[in-house]
């Protein structure tokens, strides 16, 4: 299992690129499911979910390329032959995201089997809501060793309310709804810019959907869709998370190839703390710290709210922050893992369930730690390049998941760290 191994102390400097989201680009890739055309998406992040996802649609018969040439990050994906529309337990088990082939599934070929996903670090994480949807929608379930069954000779539109808001979700029936017979009309649906894209993608295939983006999506189903050619939208978390790394490290950097009009709440909160952050053009942020950071409370909320997807990282910041601040995780039951390991490392954190207290500011020392989920790793390599002195992070695999090369990334900018053991093992 590969490692890092990070040595703290120095500011970032220079240029930080941001990939394309892979919480946008793995719901597109589930789309190509839905037309036996050709679907091309660019700007693709070379991370492990997104080859997670290529084995899953290769295992059901689709044909995918996928290259990460210098000119482009980029796969070509044909679902002209789905021979066998099933998600099985080996891959899901590794990716709970697999639950977005569920709709399309059952939109193009009229019958679905997706193992159900396990638990998660985080948090139970069940996919009630996106099976109960496919059943307003005509869709006969059923659930058998570990598996649910879906079929439907054709979904019928229908008045979806979502209980809570899901991203994957809103995005899983919004899939399964541009195919229906008659219109679909969702309420509560998740804002999130990756629900926007996917949309963007959908309509570029010929579906007809009005209001993503808002909690009200109206759709009209259509008979058949055709391939198309879609750029995924910039990763809007692996920008905020380089945007603490600058901040923590008390650096100066510029993050480009983003999008700043997705970062509002999070560029709020850093400017609270007193970090200077300017979107310098409309795909790229200019941060700077002295280093003299104030404590700021963080709730985590839907879109447009503080992400949770970037809690983990702010609590790393605010361990070097003067004061206590109160961070309230409200989506998931289960995101704290990274607070033991930060807490090795020096940093005072009190949970009291979903409330964690930071205090600082504390000044960190290097420890060897264990990377657990995917932001929670990610706050330990922000942890870490403060630390003084070299820390051990063990079990990679997890940040690489959903970040690109980080450590090339941060190297570039003059962070000392360095990945031991083969790439990608
Ligand atoms: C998406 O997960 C993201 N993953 C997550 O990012 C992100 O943390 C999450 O949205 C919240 O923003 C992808 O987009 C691939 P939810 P998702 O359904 O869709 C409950 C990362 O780090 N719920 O919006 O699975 C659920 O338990 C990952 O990149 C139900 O109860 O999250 C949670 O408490 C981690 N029933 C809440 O809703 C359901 O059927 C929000 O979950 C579905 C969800």
């Amino acid at each position: 299992m590969d490692k890092f191994v990070i040595r703290g102390g120095n500011p970032l400097l220079g240029t930080l690129r941001v990939s394309g989201s892979k919480n946008s680009a793995l719901p597109c890739m589930a789309a190509a499911i839905l037309t036996e055309e050709e679907v091309v998406l660019e700007n693709i992040p070379q991370v492990r979910d997104i080859e997670t996802e290529r084995k899953l649609l290769t295992s059901m018969g689709a044909e995918v390329e996928l290259g990460y040439g210098r000119a482009h990050h980029r796969t070509t994906i044909s679902c002209r032959v789905l021979s066998d529309p099933t998600a099985k337990y080996e891959i899901v088990k590794t990716m709970r995201a697999s639950s977005l082939v569920l709709g399309p599934l059952v939109a193009r070929t009229g019958m679905a089997r997706v193992s159900m996903p396990g638990g998660c670090a985080i948090g139970a994480r069940p996919i009630d809501l996106h099976i109960k949807g496919l059943e307003t929608m005509g869709a006969q379930i059923a659930y058998e060793h570990g598996y649910i069954e879906a079929r439907a000779e054709r979904l019928k539109g229908a008045h979806i309310l979502f209980d809570k808001i899901t991203v994957t979700g809103t995005e899983d029936l919004l899939m399964a709804a541009v195919l229906a017979e008659g219109e679909t009309v969702m309420e509560n649906c998740a804002r999130e810019p990756e629900v926007t894209d996917l949309a963007g993608l959908l309509t570029a295939m010929g579906a007809k959907i009005e209001g993503a983006g808002t909690p009200t999506i109206r759709v009209q189903g259509v008979e058949k869709l055709h391939g198309a050619k879609h750029r995924i939208n910039p990763d809007r978390i692996e920008a905020g998370t380089f945007l603490i790394a600058g901040a923590i490290t008390g650096g100066d950097l510029m993050v480009t190839q983003c999008n700043p009009q997705h970062l509002g709440a999070v560029i709020g909160k850093l400017q609270e703390c007193g970090v200077r952050i300017e979107a310098t053009g409309e795909d790229q942020i200019r941060v700077r710290s002295e280093g003299n950071l104030k404590a700021a409370d963080i709730s985590t909320e839907e879109y447009p709210g503080f992400p949770t997807d970037m809690q983990a990282q702010y609590m790393a910041l605010a361990t070097q922050a003067e004061g206590a601040s109160l961070v309230k995780e409200n989506i998931f039951e289960n995101r704290f893992m990274h607070v033991q390991e930060l807490v090795r490392m020096g940093a005072n954190i009190r949970v009291d369930g979903r409330t964690a207290t930071v205090r600082g500011k504390t000044p960190l020392s290097a420890a060897a730690v264990m990377c657990s989920d995917l932001r929670a790793s990610a706050s330990l390599v922000l942890g870490a390049l403060v630390a003084d002195g070299e820390s051990i992070l063990d079990r990679v695999y997890n940040i690489d998941r959903g970040y690109e090369r980080i450590e090339e990334k941060l190297r570039g900018a003059g962070a000392q760290i360095r990945r031991m053991g083969n790439v990608f093992s």
